[in-house]
């Protein structure tokens, strides 16, 4: 939930700090600091409660230099939003600072304990005990790492941390459960919790393993597991360019990631389909199968119900679906032979992560869909495909959910090519989906239009059939995480279970409405909407006198088959939500309360 960047090399130490910090917002956003070890070897310090730019205004006029430094953006967990509790912490006499990301679970015993020593706190974070435990060993041995080791063997939870001593030229990095990445440089090197921080310098990047302590100084690094023993870790070398992680000309990146869906999906495609074959490096044989779990969060979770639509269609495998978070908790029923696909955008959602590993120890055969490549759960699943989407920096996922929709199809039409070919029609339709989106996104100006007639209501019901239920339940997640407005995603047809009741002139309702199996029903719920004077809105790819005739306003999208109706329905969804909550003045790319990994439990 925080972000974390470290240097030590010979650059003009703040800007680049700050500069990595900005690419990491996205990771938190109520408070940052930085600490640098200063040319008097001192450690000089910054912190301030809001965002990157508060610290970074604050920061200017101390014209602070040096050549070893950390930085941290927090989204807090323990103690509020606030500059005392903003990373970096200290040690009693300010000798050594550390930068957290995750949560020390024993660390309400171990600031008793370490008070009753001596120490003093002045923060109420977890975080803050690391400090002190490092300052207690450190004491005995005058070794950063050592200490450093010998405080990770105490510590219970999760961590991704950086730290750094007044007397050493190096920093210390360590990770479990929390990401983070070493970045090796020329004469120079990093340690940050995701890519975008330091792309600006360098492509070449080491991802850090559960139990893994890196120590880092100019001219190079070297990495050992708990036990002392030295590893030898791959160099990725990475493809995405600065460019691709800046916001090109649009006002936010969840606007352009709206409209990178086209070429989102076509790299996501790309190489797949070979003479009507689906080419995937995923080792499943559909006659081995017993049962499919897809297990995910959020957004990925809803990518998954659709999936379960087309997979059980298509394979005739029966598909389950459940919450990471659920699924990790009730000791599922899991047998060998089950095949459980996770799917994660960022591959370090924690529950995500521990549904996989409690699947995994229960003998199922792991399959991951993921965005982030090296990511934690990427290198868990026995194998996978990557999206290819590229990066997805806006908190409220976009291009990633499509992507994870058409990989879905990907495998579905994998497992069923092993009985049978494959409908050309279908791998067809897959081509030109791309210009299809293309086409759907020229809409959005008038949905802007539209947004701004409803940009006042508090609440908004968002309803759909079939393989569109998840469909409504994706653009009701979107407009209540951005806009802060309540939206409820329902089966058009359980409405008159209860929903029905909410409904007036100041309930509006989204129909996906498409011309599929299910249209001539949607057409009876919008007539008992508007029977009751509810304001509708519907995305169709129909254009008949009936459905002019019964909605306030209707969103027009291509033709597409049945498979790829969720895909091209969410575009206009997708607009919506940023359209409406740009034009109440919010922060689009970083809502209140939410963080883009959601890295604790
Ligand atoms: O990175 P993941 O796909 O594992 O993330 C899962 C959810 O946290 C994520 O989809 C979240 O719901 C987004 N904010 C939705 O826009």
């Amino acid at each position: 939930m925080c972000g974390i960047i470290g240097y030590v090399g010979e650059k003009e130490i703040v800007p680049l700090l700050i500069d990595g910090l900005k690419k990491l917002e996205y990771r938190g956003y109520d408070s940052a600091g930085i600490c640098v070890i200063n040319e008097n070897g001192e450690l000089e310090c910054d912190k301030k409660k809001g965002g990157i730019l508060d610290l970074e205004n604050g920061v200017h006029d101390k014209k602070i230099k040096g050549m070893i430094g950390i930085a941290h953006t927090r989204w807090a967990t323990h103690g509020e939003p606030n500059e005392i509790n903003a990373h970096p912490h200290f040690d009693c006499k300010k000798e050594i600072a550390i930068v957290h990301n995750g949560i020390i679970e024993n660390y309400s015993s171990l600031r008793e304990l370490l008070k009753k020593e001596g120490h003093v706190f002045v923060s109420e974070t977890d975080s803050e005990v690391v400090a002190h435990l490092i300052e207690k060993f450190y004491a005995e041995r005058g070794d950063l790492k050592e200490s450093v080791l010998k405080a990770l063997k105490i510590i219970e939870g999760t961590f991704g941390l950086a730290i750094i001593h007044k007397n050493e030229k190096k920093i210390i990095a360590a990770r479990r459960g929390s990401p983070l990445i070493i970045g090796v440089g020329e004469g120079e090197m990093f340690v940050a919790s995701d890519v975008p921080a330091i792309l600006n310098h360098t492509k070449k990047v080491i991802y850090l393993s559960d139990n893994e302590i890196a120590e880092i100084t100019k001219d190079g690094y070297s990495i050992e597991n708990l036990d002392g023993k030295l590893i030898d870790k791959k160099v990725y070398d990475i493809k995405w360019t600065i460019n691709q992680i800046e916001k090109k000309g649009f006002k936010h990146f969840m606007l352009k990631e709206i409209f990178e869906q086209p070429e989102a999906i076509k790299n996501a495609l790309r190489g797949r389909i070979k003479d009507n074959k689906i080419k995937l490096t995923i080792d499943l044989n559909s006659e081995d199968i017993g049962r499919i779990i897809i297990t995910a969060c959020g957004t990925s979770w809803h990518s998954s119900l659709v999936g379960k639509h087309f997979i059980e269609k298509i394979t005739g495998i029966p598909v389950e679906v459940d919450y990471a978070s659920e699924f990790r908790y009730r000791n599922p029923l899991v047998k060998p032979g089950d095949v459980v696909i996770v799917i994660s955008q960022s591959g370090e959602t924690a529950d995500t992560l521990a549904a996989l590993r409690e699947a995994k120890s229960k003998g199922a055969k792991i399959i991951g869909i993921i965005n982030v490549v090296g990511s934690t759960i990427s290198r868990e699943v026995d194998s996978g495909i990557y999206l290819h989407a590229g990066p997805e920096i806006g908190v409220a996922s976009t291009k990633a959910f499509t992507c994870q929709i058409t990989a879905l199809l990907l495998i579905a039409l994998m497992l069923k090519q092993k009985k049978s070919a494959l409908d050309v029609t279908l791998l067809n339709e897959l081509f030109i989906l791309p210009e299809k989106i293309q086409e759907a996104l020229k809409s959005s100006d008038e949905i802007r239009k539209i947004a701004e007639e409803f940009k006042d209501s508090k609440n908004f019901l968002y309803l759909g059939r079939g393989i569109n239920f998840p469909v409504a339940l994706e653009g009701a997640l979107k407009l209540k995480e951005i806009s802060y407005i309540h939206a409820e995603g329902y089966p058009a047809a359980e409405m008159k279970h209860g929903p029905i009741a909410l409904i007036d002139e100041n309930m509006p309702v989204v129909f996906v409405a498409p011309k599929d199996s299910t249209y001539e029903k949607i057409l009876s719920n919008m007539e008992e909407i508007k029977a009751r004077k509810g304001r509708i809105i519907a995305v169709t790819n129909e254009d008949d006198e009936k459905i002019n005739r019964l909605a306030n306003y209707v969103i027009k999208v291509p033709k597409v088959c049945d498979e790829l109706l969720p895909i091209i329905n969410s575009i206009p969804l997708q607009l919506f939500a940023y359209h409406l909550a740009d034009l109440k003045g919010l922060d689009v790319d970083k809502p209140r309360n939410l963080a883009k990994s959601v890295t604790v439990e």
